[in-house]
């Protein structure tokens, strides 16, 4: 069934909505016709998503928030009740990267990374879940990526937060499914978006990683293609690029082979992430 015949009053909430993902995400939905309520961190990159957005004819309200903020979590899902009467999709979207060996990352990284790119997916399924249920139904879209799948070396904190995400999605996905809430947890690898800006560049592995940003051929338009077909047949993992696609198969049928042909790649400075 498409997703406007099951939403039809087609109102989603989108975070980290200013820029890369989430802002390609609210483009798909204004083309079609959706309600978008959305936040960002940035006040800047918020207002310039708001004028794109409104350009191309959709209905936007926007909100300035931190996601690491319960609080204001809550006061955009009051919003939506207020303005709309509720919400269709959840795009728990926003995040940061970290990168570093386990003796670079200090614990402000951790902390920073984990309250980030993990806590604020905790707080949106927790406030939006029962929203959903009382209304019967509706969406959740997580963003992870693939390190919560592949833990790709020197990428610690950045790979447990988002497995902690991929783990969240899997259990809400068969807890939601009595409520007829969908889940679908997004794990790319790497492509086109501002995410470098949030690394400093400074240890090597930050630097390699804001060098495969840039130089990715895959866009964030890519990865909706993938976000929405697979919303529309409800599955679960979101996995996208091939390679994403062989390091999940690969780790699934065969661990112990898996972690010792990235340890030679990674010794060997033969890992992707490594030149
Ligand atoms: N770009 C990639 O290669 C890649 C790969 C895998 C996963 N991801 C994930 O995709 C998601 C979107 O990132 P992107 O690549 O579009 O990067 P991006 O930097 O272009 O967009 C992220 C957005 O999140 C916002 N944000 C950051 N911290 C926030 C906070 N505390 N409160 C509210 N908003 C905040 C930023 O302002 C920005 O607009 C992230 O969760 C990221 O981890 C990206």
């Amino acid at each position: 069934m498409s997703l406007e015949k099951r939403f039809p009053q087609k109102r989603a909430f989108i975070t980290g909505a200013a820029s890369g993902l989430g802002l390609a995400i609210c483009k798909r939905l204004a083309r079609r016709g959706w309600r978008l309520l959305i936040a960002d961190i940035n006040v800047e990159r918020l207002d310039e998503a708001d004028r794109i957005l409104g350009e191309l004819g959709a209905e936007v309200e926007k909100l300035v928030l931190d996601v690491t903020d319960y609080t204001a979590q809550e006061k955009a899902a009051a919003l939506l009740q207020e303005k709309w009467g509720g919400v269709d999709m959840v795009f728990n979207n926003a995040g940061i990267a970290t990168a570093g060996a386990i003796d670079e990352l200090t614990l402000a990284d951790w902390e920073r990374t984990i309250d980030i790119d993990l806590w604020s997916v905790v707080y949106g399924c927790k406030i939006f879940a029962p929203m959903l249920k009382a209304q019967g139904g509706g969406y959740i879209v997580n963003t992870a990526s693939s390190a919560g799948t592949l833990a790709g070396p020197e990428m610690a904190a950045y790979n447990v937060a988002k497995a902690g995400v991929v783990s969240l999605s899997e259990t809400l996905k068969t807890e939601l499914s009595k409520d007829n809430i969908g889940v679908s947890v997004v794990c790319p690898t790497v492509f086109v978006t501002s995410l470098g800006e949030t690394m400093s560049g400074e240890r090597e592995m930050e630097g390699n990683l804001i060098r495969q940003l840039q130089r990715s051929k895959v866009t964030a338009d890519d990865i909706v293609d993938d976000i929405m077909s697979a919303i529309d047949k409800n599955r679960l993992y979101v996995i996208t690029q091939s390679d994403a696609k062989w390091g999940w198969r690969t780790k699934r049928f065969f661990p112990e082979l898996y972690t010792r042909i990235i340890g030679y790649f990674y010794r060997n400075k033969k890992w992707i992430y490594s030149r």
